[in-house]
């Protein structure tokens, strides 16, 4: 399937350069798109790559019928209502790493600018004065610089601080002391770290909880001396009140590469001696950009593989690197839901996933989310059923979804195959019983893909195209009268597979055809005496 992919904002080409040489990926790209033109556009693409100049609220995605996949280009995703994205089944991905190492490097610049006097030196110096008393500045050696985050970037500004003697501290509630300690770096509560720091800079994402965290009280516990630096959010910080606290000079001066509203115009903040600003240079250098864009364009080259992506960051499970190179399981997950749903009898109750063997050892949790996608999607027409919206959507139609890994030396069908997923599907009847219905399959060799259980019935048939299953009653020539009937409607039959337990007085047949029949078929098969009953199954690639 063709993947039509919109790229708005800049983006360098690197990236861009090895998606053009993709087969099934159109991009389109066109930066930036006003609001109502991008809600009007928006609807023809699978996924869309952005910075963080484009804003994909709730109401834009609401228009987003196709959309599978947002990439942030970059770090920060606050301009993505994630948690729209979630319940309409959309991956959300970023690039955490590609922009850390450039985005710590500015923090610096701003933090020796500062300290040095660096802006306005320079200026005077080209109106031809030389003033090297006024712009007397602060060594770092032995300062305290107190770190609000603790991730990529603040990991990697602590690692500059250690080269220029400083005492690193930080704030994050996120990381051990353990972990703080392995980087040199005391943790300390966030009141200690205001009131310890000589330099206080952010490095923490804008949420409900971070919002404002340097505030007129945060503002009233930091030294008169201190510094304020943000690279990271405007919004973390309230402009208003670090304007009273910079007028007032009960903090020394700030450097802002971030604004609540960017471009900030002629904000007076900007009209401080004390301050000194960058307009979102944090990310801009081109190694950045190329790495950003690079690693943008490989996660589409991952979805467009796999339809889904490592690091996404609203995907239900953790997934490890190597996972998705199992992708035959996948596709087993996929058939076995989708042939659970396609027989569904009842309304949907319980889905039981059980994984054997080591192959699915480390995907088990994957697995359920598939084979729970593959059954609903099959079940329920209204949405997007995805990985990352199915427990949501499950929960709220009290399905319960549960997956384990177990040994297969205790599975018959496990032990013989090595390798083993069963679903169980739990549909509650109209007489209000609780009906289960087993399915499982195995993967042979690389990746062909095998039916071996549906309920007691011990199979053996390939989930591909279309499939007639039918149970009747054991008796010779059944498969002749179907075969002939088959043939007048010319329809080829490309494998056949019966199956008769001992002690069964019914067989259960799969005629796989080399042509799609019409539905009506069934109608004349049951017409055929012994078939008590039968069904059209069809299995996508
Ligand atoms: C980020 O979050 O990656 C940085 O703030 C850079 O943002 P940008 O892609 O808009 O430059």
């Amino acid at each position: 399937m063709m993947l039509n992919v919109l790229v708005t904002d800049n983006l360098a080409t690197t990236g861009l350069d090895i998606l053009q040489q993709v087969d099934n990926i159109h991009v389109e790209v066109l930066p930036t798109l006003p609001t109502a033109e991008l809600q009007q556009q928006i609807g023809k693409y699978h996924a869309i790559i952005i910075r963080s100049a484009t804003q994909l609220s709730a109401e834009i995605l609401q228009h987003a019928k196709k959309l599978e996949l947002i990439i942030r280009a970059g770090i920060g995703v606050d301009n993505i209502d994630q948690q729209a994205a979630t319940q309409l089944g959309i991956l959300v991905a970023n690039t955490p790493h590609s922009n850390s190492t450039t985005t710590a490097e500015h923090t610096f610049s701003l933090i020796s600018a500062l300290s040095r006097k660096i802006v306005a030196a320079c200026t005077s110096l080209k109106q031809q004065q030389w003033e090297k008393k006024k712009f007397l500045g602060l060594e770092l050696r032995g300062k305290i610089l107190g770190l609000i985050g603790m991730g990529n970037i603040g990991s990697i500004v602590a690692r500059i601080a250690t080269g220029y003697q400083m005492n690193i501290v930080t704030y994050d509630p996120f990381i051990s002391t353990q972990h703080a300690q392995s980087l040199g770096v005391t943790k300390v509560t966030l009141d200690e770290l205001l009131e310890s720091a000589d330099i206080v800079s952010l490095h923490c994402p804008r949420t409900e909880k971070t919002q404002h965290i340097i505030d007129a009280q945060a503002l009233q516990k930091m030294k008169p001396s201190a510094l304020l630096i943000n690279c990271a959010r405007g919004g973390l910080v309230n402009e208003e009140d670090l304007l009273r606290a910079l007028r007032e000079e009960s903090i020394a001066g700030a450097a802002l590469d971030v604004f609540v509203k960017e471009p900030p115009g002629d904000h007076p903040l900007l009209a401080l001696d004390n301050v000194i600003a960058t307009p979102h240079l944090g990310a801009s250098t081109k190694e950045a950009q190329e790495s950003v864009s690079r690693d943008a364009c490989q996660l589409l080259l991952e979805f467009a593989k796999y339809r889904i992506v490592n690091s996404a960051l609203n995907l239900p499970i953790k997934l490890k690197g190597e996972s998705l190179a199992k992708s035959a399981y996948f596709s087993l997950a996929e058939k076995l839901g989708s042939m659970q749903g396609q027989l569904v009898n009842g309304v949907p109750h319980r889905i039981v996933v059980e994984c054997y063997g080591e192959e699915t050892s480390d995907i088990t949790e994957l697995v359920e989310l598939i084979v729970a996608k593959s059954i609903l999607r099959n079940i329920f027409s209204e949405g997007n059923i995805n990985y990352v919206n199915v427990p949501m959507f499950a929960k709220q139609r009290d399905i319960d979804l549960v997956s384990s890994h177990l040994d297969a030396s205790n599975d018959e069908l496990a032990k013989t195959y090595r390798n083993l997923i069963r679903v169980r599907f739990f549909c509650k009847t109209h007489q209000d019983q609780i009906s289960e219905q087993i399915i499982a399959g195995t993967v042979i060799g690389l990746n062909h893909l095998r039916i071996l259980q549906f309920n007691q019935y011990l199979l053996d048939f390939r989930p591909a195209g279309s499939v007639i299953m039918m149970l009747n009653e054991d008796k010779p020539g059944v498969v002749g009268q179907v075969g002939t009937l088959l043939a007048q409607e010319n329809i080829n039959i490309a494998c056949l597979s019966v199956n008769l337990p001992k002690n069964e007085k019914h067989a259960l047949a799969f005629y796989s055809l080399a042509t799609q029949p019409q539905q009506n078929i069934l109608k004349q098969i049951l017409e055929i005496k012994p078939i008590q009953a039968c069904y059209l199954l069809h299995f996508t690639a």
